[in-house]
C-alpha cells in the first residue's frame, strides 16, 4: 500500500494556471464570498446540472452508509464538504453539484454573531495552509431553520455543524448545543457537535470527559423527544468533532461511545505552528497540509481506541485521493475537504472519488467500505 502523488485532472490543471492565481490576488475571505455566490448564481441559471454531470462520480464501490439505532444514511460517494465553507447553509444546492457525497454546513450558533474583526482568513501557499480565526460568524440557527423549508431536499445527506456563542458562559454551553438542535431538527440528516474549534475561547474545554459525556447524553435525549413530537422518520446521527492536539484520543474515544454519538469528525484545524515556513499569526488555527499527518494519526488512534466501533470521518489536509485513502485506510469511513478546495478547486471531489476507485483496485478492495481501517493494527 504505497503513497504516491498523482497530479490533478484536467480541470484542476487549469484551475491551478489560470483561475488560482487570479484568485490569490484578492483578500481570501472577498473570494470565498464570491465564490460562494458564484455557485449560487450558476445553479439558478440551470449550470448545476451541467456540474453535476461532470463532476459527479457514480460506483457502487464508492457507496457508505451508516446504520444508526433509528435509520440508515446513505452517501453516494466518500468524500464531503467539511464545516466552515458554506457557514450559513446558503450555497448547499449549489454544492452539491460539485459531486461532493455529502455537506457539513455550519458552525451555526443559535442566534447570529459576527465573529472576530477582520482579517481573520490568510493564506500560506507555499506551505499548501490557511489560517484562521473567523469565530463562528453566521446568521444564526433560527434563520436557517425559517429558510430550509423553502429548499428542495438535495440527494446527499447534509449535516449541521453547531457550537456554542461567545457571549454564552462556558457552563450554558450546552443550551445553546440543544436550543440548535431543536431549530435544524426537522432538516438535518446529522449534527456534529463542535467542541474543537479554536476560536471561542474555552471550547475546546468541552472535549473534557465528564463534560462530553453530560452534553451528548442531554442532545440524545432531546433528539428523543423530539422525534416522538415529530413525524419525521428516524433521528439525525450525532457526531462530535475533535482537536488535533488532545493528547488522549482514548478517553476521548470511550467517552464519544458512552455518550450514544454515531461517531467523530477528526479534526478540526490545529493550534501547532510546525510545518509552516513563514511566521502564522500565533493564534488561530492552521488548515491544509501542514495538518494531514497529525489529524491522520489522530484519526488512526481513535480508530485504534474504538476497535471499529466509531464512524470516522476524516478531515485535514486531504487534496488528493492518496491523501483521502491514507485517512480510509486509518480509519475514516467518509473524508472532508475545505482548504484542498481553495488549492484545488472545483473538480476535487471527482478527482479524489475517480482516484479511489483506482488505489482500491490496486490494492485488491472492492469497495471503500472493505478498506476502512486496513492500514491499522488492532
Ligand atoms: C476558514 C475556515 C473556517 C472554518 N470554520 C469552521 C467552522 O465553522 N466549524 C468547524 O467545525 N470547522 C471549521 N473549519 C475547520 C475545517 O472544517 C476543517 O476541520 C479543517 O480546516 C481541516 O481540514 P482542511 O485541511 O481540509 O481544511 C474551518 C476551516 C477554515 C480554513
Amino acid at each position: 500500500m504505497k503513497r504516491e502523488e498523482s497530479t490533478g485532472s484536467f480541470g484542476t490543471e487549469v484551475y491551478k494556471k489560470i483561475f488560482r492565481p487570479v484568485l490569490f490576488r484578492f483578500p481570501p475571505e472577498m473570494v470565498h464570498g464570491l465564490v460562494l455566490e458564484g455557485l449560487n448564481v450558476s445553479s439558478a441559471v440551470g449550470l448545476g446540472g451541467l456540474f453535476r454531470k461532470y463532476l459527479s462520480v457514480r460506483d457502487e464501490a464508492l457507496q457508505v452508509s451508516l446504520a444508526t439505532d433509528s435509520g440508515r444514511l446513505d452517501f453516494p460517494n466518500p468524500v464531503g464538504l467539511a464545516a466552515g465553507f458554506d457557514k450559513d447553509a446558503s450555497a448547499a444546492g449549489a454544492l452539491e453539484g460539485l459531486g461532493f457525497g455529502f455537506l457539513e454546513v455550519g458552525t451555526l450558533t443559535p442566534r447570529p454573531q459576527k465573529g472576530n474583526p477582520r482579517p481573520r482568513l490568510r493564506r500560506f501557499p507555499a506551505d499548501s495552509a490557511l489560517w484562521n480565526r473567523m469565530g463562528f460568524n453566521n446568521i444564526g440557527a433560527e434563520r436557517v431553520a425559517s429558510r430550509f423549508p423553502r429548499r428542495r431536499r438535495l440527494g446527499i445527506p447534509v449535516g449541521f455543524n453547531i457550537g456554542k456563542a461567545k457571549n454564552t458562559p462556558l457552563e450554558a454551553a450546552a443550551g445553546d448545543y440543544l436550543k440548535s438542535v431543536e431549530l435544524l431538527f426537522p432538516w438535518a440528516d446529522f449534527f456534529v457537535l463542535n467542541v474543537s474549534s479554536p476560536n471561542t475561547a474555552g471550547l475546546r474545554e468541552l472535549q473534557a470527559a465528564a463534560v462530553l459525556e453530560r452534553l451528548l447524553k442531554a442532545v440524545r435525549r432531546r433528539m428523543e423527544e423530539l422525534a416522538l413530537k415529530s413525524n419525521r422518520a428516524g433521528r439525525p446521527a450525532l457526531f462530535v468533532k475533535v482537536s488535533p492536539d488532545e493528547s488522549s484520543p482514548d478517553t476521548l474515544a470511550e467517552t464519544v461511545l458512552r455518550g450514544g454519538a454515531a461517531g467523530i469528525v477528526a479534526t478540526n484545524t490545529t493550534v501547532r505552528r510546525d510545518g509552516l515556513s513563514g511566521p502564522v499569526p500565533p493564534d488561530g488555527g492552521v488548515s491544509g497540509r501542514p495538518l494531514r499527518e497529525r489529524s491522520t494519526d489522530m484519526l488512526r488512534r481513535l480508530y485504534r481506541a474504538s476497535r471499529g466501533r466509531l464512524f470516522l470521518i476524516g478531515v485535514g489536509g486531504v487534496f488528493t485521493a492518496e491523501d483521502a485513502y491514507e485517512k480510509v485506510l486509518a480509519g475514516a469511513s467518509l473524508v472532508e475537504v475545505y482548504t484542498g478546495l481553495v488549492y484545488e478547486g472545483p473538480a476535487l471531489a471527482r478527482d479524489i472519488n475517480r482516484g479511489l476507485l483506482t488505489l482500491l483496485k490496486r490494492d485488491g478492495f472492492s469497495s471503500v467500505r472493505e478498506a476502512v481501517g486496513k492500514g491499522v493494527k488492532i
